[in-house]
């Protein structure tokens, strides 16, 4: 359901997004029945909260939203975007054409996303926002369609897709775009010398593969991304407990998030060479399992000793990687849902990120709170490579400690790299527990629109 419209001049409810100082001054503009309305109701202007103004005859004339004069733009943006779930259906226009309009916009289509799969009954009519002439309401649409999309697969229990739906739907993406589209399934990974991605993935009743396709000008500068696709983590043999189970219908957040950005490049025509990897493997228990103890042969060559079979993720993303590496990338960028432990550290909503760059993990931040898809940068700390010593192998893939768990796994990936110019790591949550304006409870494929941003301004636009 489309809930932008174009600015053709039909009628529209207008909305006021006023700082709480300018609420006096406003109401005195008011007609005399809204600002008697206003005093019954006895509204006050506390940052986030709205009121329904009604005209002369009763009917809605107007909305009043309040802001939060301490938060940035983007995030004051995000705010008037929520409006799309507090208002009722109808057309409506901002007032006033400040702030990043295009946000706005993005935020209100982010904002009305349902996940509808599964409900028998429809939701209505929504709140349509219309959108200001100059501002590119296509770009944004397609921006948030991406953003559905990825969070299309999220929210996609674990029944319906497994890893060849996740196939399926990498297959559709890249044909809609012409992009070479190859998938290497089943006993066909160890043919292609891809032993950790096959292990990980053999237990289940849905074969383990790797999903490749590449896009664009072969002269182009190479940009590689990489998404965890886990489409579901029961932990392996070192089983999870129920409650951390409960959600791992979403371990293939990274994979959708590489997804979705990946149909930001496309549909936006980014002058760059684009090659999308995903693993996609179902953690399942059987006697095909690997075990913890075993020693797997990665890809590069190096033996990594398995010491917790529930730290999957790093294991198929470090075959992968080892396999884009070679090319050189100009950039190698890989998204997973990997540990706990950066959710210890910093939260649902706060997505740790690595870069072997300074320059460019500066780009990322900067562009990052821009836009409202923020991440934190955490280090490649070299001293602690230590605690993935193994007594028996070249490697361990799990810390002989507790400490720092998202840092040696990002350790433990960067021993996969050599050849790409920068390497950058997400180690995300792709979830949102409690909704808040913009971002709808559930799925959410973070950081897909910073990376493509930040693609952009590395590389350019093109016509
Ligand atoms: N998919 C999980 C990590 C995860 C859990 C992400 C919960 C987001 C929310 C990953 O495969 C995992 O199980 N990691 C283990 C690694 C440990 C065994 C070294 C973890 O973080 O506990
Ligand atoms: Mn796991
Ligand atoms: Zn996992």
């Amino acid at each position: 359901m489309p809930t932008l419209i174009a600015d053709n001049g039909a009628s529209s409810t207008p909305m006021h997004a006023l700082r709480p100082a300018d609420w006096p001054s406003f109401r005195e503009t008011l007609p005399p029945g809204a600002r008697r309305f206003a005093e019954s109701v006895q509204f006050e202007p506390k940052p986030g909260r709205h009121l329904l103004l009604p005209g002369e005859g009763g009917a809605l004339e107007s909305v009043v939203f309040i802001e939060d004069p301490k938060k940035s733009e983007a995030e004051r943006a995000f705010a008037r975007g929520g409006l799309a779930s507090l208002l009722p259906p109808g057309a409506y226009r901002f007032e006033g054409e400040d702030g990043d309009l295009a946000l706005v916009a993005f935020a209100w289509l982010a904002d009305a996303y349902r996940f509808e799969a599964y409900r028998s009954k429809e939701n209505g009519p929504r709140a349509r926002l219309v959108v200001p002439k100059g501002a590119n309401s296509a770009r944004v649409e397609r921006l948030a369609s991406a953003i559905a999309f990825g969070r299309d697969l999220i929210n996609t229990p674990a029944n319906d897709l497994a890893p060849d739906g996740l196939e399926a739907a990498a297959r559709e993406l890249a044909s809609k775009f012409g992009a070479s589209f190859e998938a290497t399934i089943g006993d066909a990974l160890l043919d292609a010398n891809l032993p950790m991605i096959h292990a990980v993935g053999r237990a289940s009743a849905t074969p383990p593969r790797l999903i490749d396709f590449s896009w664009g000008d072969e002269a182009a500068p190479k940009v590689t991304l990489i998404g965890k696709g886990v489409t579901f983590d029961t932990g392996g043999l070192n089983i999870k407990p129920d409650a951390a189970m409960l959600l791992m219908k979403k371990d293939m957040g990274g994979a959708a998030t590489a997804l979705a950005a990946a149909r930001m490049i496309m549909g936006e025509n980014l002058p760059v060479r684009l090659r999308v990897l995903v693993p996609a493997v179902e953690n399942a228990i059987s006697g095909a399992s690997f075990r913890p103890g075993d020693v797997l042969r990665s890809r590069k060559g190096l033996t990594v000793e398995i010491g917790n079979t529930d730290a999957e993720g790093r294991l198929i993303l470090a075959d992968a990687l080892a396999l884009a590496d070679v090319e050189s990338p100009e950039l190698m960028v890989d998204f997973a849902t990997l540990t706990g432990a950066a959710r210890v550290a910093l939260g649902p909503d706060l997505p740790a990120f690595y870069a072997t760059d300074d320059d460019f993990a500066g780009q990322v931040l900067e562009l990052g709170v821009r836009i409202n898809d923020p991440v934190w940068r955490l280090p490649f700390w070299a001293p602690y490579d230590e605690m993935l010593t193994s007594r028996i192998a070249d490697v361990s893939h799990i810390s002989s400690t507790p400490f720092a768990g998202s840092v040696t796994a990002a350790l433990f990936l960067k021993r996969f790299v050599e050849k790409a110019r920068i390497y950058a790591h997400f180690d995300l949550f792709a979830w949102t527990p409690t909704a808040r304006a913009g971002r709808p409870q559930g799925g959410e494929a973070q950081v897909a629109r910073l990376i493509f941003e930040t693609i952009e301004h590395r590389f350019g636009a093109s016509g």
